[in-house]
């Protein structure tokens, strides 16, 4: 086995990737049982990514040869999650959790012999960046070390292996808490469990771990004391911020590595722009992206992939997952999924937009209204009390108060067609498929179940009768009956109103 001397690049580093490492192993094969869940801890998500996903982002930076991700519990979950979010990694199995060494055994193990350097990381610290991990390689290489490990200083280190150093201040090794006296518990410097490697030093180590401490696990850990044992240099990257080296363990830890993720995050966004009236109640999602001067109100949650432009107010009380929403549009009080918002368009307040919707430029969707798969025109409005399923609006349209597109016949759904500047007045059932020409009209309370043309206004309701009369007859029999029987009643209660003495 040849020995890359420390702080001298490897042949591949020289020739194909001058700054990415040989390999990342990430470790994901623990079982993640205190998340109480049947589905495995990666999965669940910090910021709108699941954690292993932040993982493998992280580890990309590093620009690595090889990605290889070790999973055991819940592979079935996992391994697809990975073919999906990181096409280039490739997996291994771990099939019995026996320790971190055997963990990054079985990495290596998928992977051809190796040479130049080797980042060991866990799939289960979601705060932890590829900055991080490229400083990481980089004082690697400053220092010339055989293993360079990322360390914190905590002021409860209990359950954490901590860094041993000698009296130059180098690093000895890392015991384990279980394993570690009360001297060596006093240490506040952690071990993050993320690490470079010389490759060489790697195997070298890895070759010689035994289970003898309180675990009865092969612990990666030993390989620096091996390291050292043979010559080699052990430095440590002290990080300054501890969030990233934090893991999580059970859904406790989720929400506090959740909300500190999107302290970061909204703060980003405020330093870049955006005013955030209530960073506490407002929720920021890693994947989205806003523009200049956009103004959130309270309880906001901007999620996946959605887009905000210019000058846009947001909130209070919104929910927008997925959404693209234009410049200056003003979006109050709305759940939104999957929809696009143009420019200067006005939303809400109680507004459900749901996937599909497209409303354009200068558009209204107000009050208490539903869309789906609509399509709407620049400057139409929707304003109150509707429902706009699977229907197209032209320009200019005005859709009155309460009108309903009845895209559903009980086993089909239909698209509607509504062309421009069409007025539809209100309380309007339009069964699809319905066709309104650009320009048509439709009268109040109406339901259309014909084309309408642009020169005609089309009415289909039942003509108003007025019983010339009525009310007065009706009066006179109740007063009647009143001083003949006394009070009756259960008859002729069509008004609603009581029987009024004396008229
Ligand atoms: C490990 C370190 C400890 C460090 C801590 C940081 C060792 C021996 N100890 O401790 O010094 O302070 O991480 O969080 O390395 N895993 C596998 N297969 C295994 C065992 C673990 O894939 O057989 C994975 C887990 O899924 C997890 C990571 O490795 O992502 C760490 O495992 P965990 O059991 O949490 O390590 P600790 O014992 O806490
Ligand atoms: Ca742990």
């Amino acid at each position: 086995m040849t020995t890359v001397p420390p702080g001298q690049p490897s042949r591949d580093d020289q020739t194909a990737q001058p700054s990415g490492v040989s390999a990342v192993v990430v470790l994901a094969a623990g079982g993640g049982t205190r998340m109480r869940s049947s589905r495995s801890k990666l999965l669940h998500e910090v910021g709108g990514r699941s954690m292993l996903s932040s993982a493998l982002r992280a580890a990309a930076e590093v620009q690595p040869e090889h990605l290889v991700v070790v999973v055991g519990h819940a592979r079935d979950q996992v391994e697809p999650h990975v073919a999906e979010v990181a096409p280039q990694a490739v997996t291994a199995v771990q099939e019995q959790q026996l320790g971190t060494g055997h963990a990054v055994l079985c990495g290596l193990a998928v992977l051809p012999p190796l040479e130049g350097e080797v980042l060991v990381t866990y799939g289960d610290v979601p705060l932890l960046t590829g900055e991080t991990l490229t400083d990481l390689v980089a004082e690697h290489r400053r220092a010339g070390n055989a293993v360079t490990v990322l360390t914190a200083e905590v002021d409860d280190p209990t359950g954490y292996g901590r860094v041993i150093r000698d009296a130059e201040g180098g690093v000895l090794r890392v015991v384990e808490h279980r394993d570690a006296d009360d001297t060596e518990r006093a240490v506040r410097e952690i071990n993050s469990g993320i690490y470079v490697f010389a490759a060489a030093t790697l195997t070298a180590g890895l070759g010689r771990l035994d289970s003898d401490n309180a675990q009865g696990e092969l612990y990666l850990t030993d390989v620096l004391a091996t390291a050292r044992a043979d010559g080699g240099r052990v430095g440590a990257l002290v990080t300054e911020d501890a969030w990233q080296t934090e893991g999580v363990n059970d859904r406790v830890q989720l929400a506090r590595l959740n909300a500190e993720l999107n302290r970061r995050t909204v703060e980003r966004w405020m330093r870049a722009g955006v005013t955030v009236v209530d960073p506490a109640t407002t929720w920021i999602e890693a994947d989205v992206d806003l523009g200049r001067d956009v103004l959130i109100h309270p309880g906001t949650i901007l999620a996946g992939a959605t887009t905000v432009g210019e000058g846009a107010e947001l909130g209070p009380d919104t929910r927008l997952r997925d959404c693209e929403v234009g410049a200056g549009a003003s979006l109050v009080r709305t759940e939104a999924h999957l929809a696009v918002v143009g420019a200067g368009a006005t939303v809400g307040p109680w507004s459900y937009l749901r996937p599909g919707t497209q409303l354009g430029r200068g558009g209204k969707i107000g009050g208490f209204v539903e869309t789906k798969k609509a399509v709407i025109g620049e400057g139409s409005k929707v304003p109150h009390l509707s429902y706009v399923g699977d229907a197209t609006i032209g320009v200019g349209t005005n859709i009155g108060a309460g009108t309903i597109f009845a895209n559903y016949d009980g086993r089909d759904k239909h698209r509607s067609e509504v062309g421009d500047d069409v007025f539809v007045g209100s309380g309007t059932v339009l069964v699809a498929p319905a066709a309104l020409e650009s320009g048509a009209y439709v009268a109040a309370g109406s339901t259309v179940t014909e084309p309408v043309q642009g020169s005609d206004l089309a009415v289909a309701r039942g003509r108003q009768r007025n019983v010339e009369g009525w009310a007065d007859r009706r009066r006179s029999r109740l007063a009647a009956a009143d001083g003949t029987a006394g009070a009756s009643s259960g008859e002729g209660h069509i008004a609603g109103g009581d029987s009024r003495g004396g008229q």
